[in-house]
């Protein structure tokens, strides 16, 4: 098997499968009070930017197509978080919806784990208090 197949994104199920996974994201961080405060509060009203960024983030940070870095340059991604207030609670609120919206796309078993160690290390990386 070529290496692009075997690429968390191919696996997941190319474009249509990263779109599907972030706005369900979205549509859960928005619709379950459990995570209105702090997470969905220290959002944008409106989230259709958020959600074509971290679609254009996540396409490459998952193996596929480099989308965010052509349209907008390296993610430095923890810097561009210091605007908002990320201590523990908004990071285990980003990440129960992260798994939440992982599950609810039924993602293979095997890839799921895979994902949710590399979520977590990025999400831990992300506190800034
Ligand atoms: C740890 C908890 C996290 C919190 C509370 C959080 C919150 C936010 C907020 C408030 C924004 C700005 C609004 C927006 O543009 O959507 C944002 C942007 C973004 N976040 Fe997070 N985030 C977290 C973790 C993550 C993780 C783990 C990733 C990637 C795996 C990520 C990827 C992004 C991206 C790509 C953007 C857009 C950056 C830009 O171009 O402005 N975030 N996040």
């Amino acid at each position: 098997m070529p290496e692009s197949e075997n690429t968390p994104y191919a696996r997941l199920g190319g474009e249509e499968a990263v779109r599907k996974l972030v706005n369900r994201f979205y549509d859960l961080m928005d619709s379950e009070t459990l995570w209105q405060t702090p997470l969905r509060d220290i959002h944008p009203k409106d989230l259709s930017a958020s959600r074509e960024k971290l679609f254009l983030f996540l396409s490459g940070w998952l193996g596929g197509p480099d989308l965010y870095v052509q349209r907008f340059g390296h993610p430095r991604l923890r810097a561009r978080h210091g605007s908002f207030p990320v201590d523990d609670q908004a990071r285990d609120q980003w990440m129960a919806c992260m798994l939440r919206a992982m599950h609810d796309v039924e993602i293979e078993p095997e890839l799921y784990a895979h994902l949710q160690g590399a979520f977590q290390r990025t999400a831990d990386f992300m506190r800034n208090r």
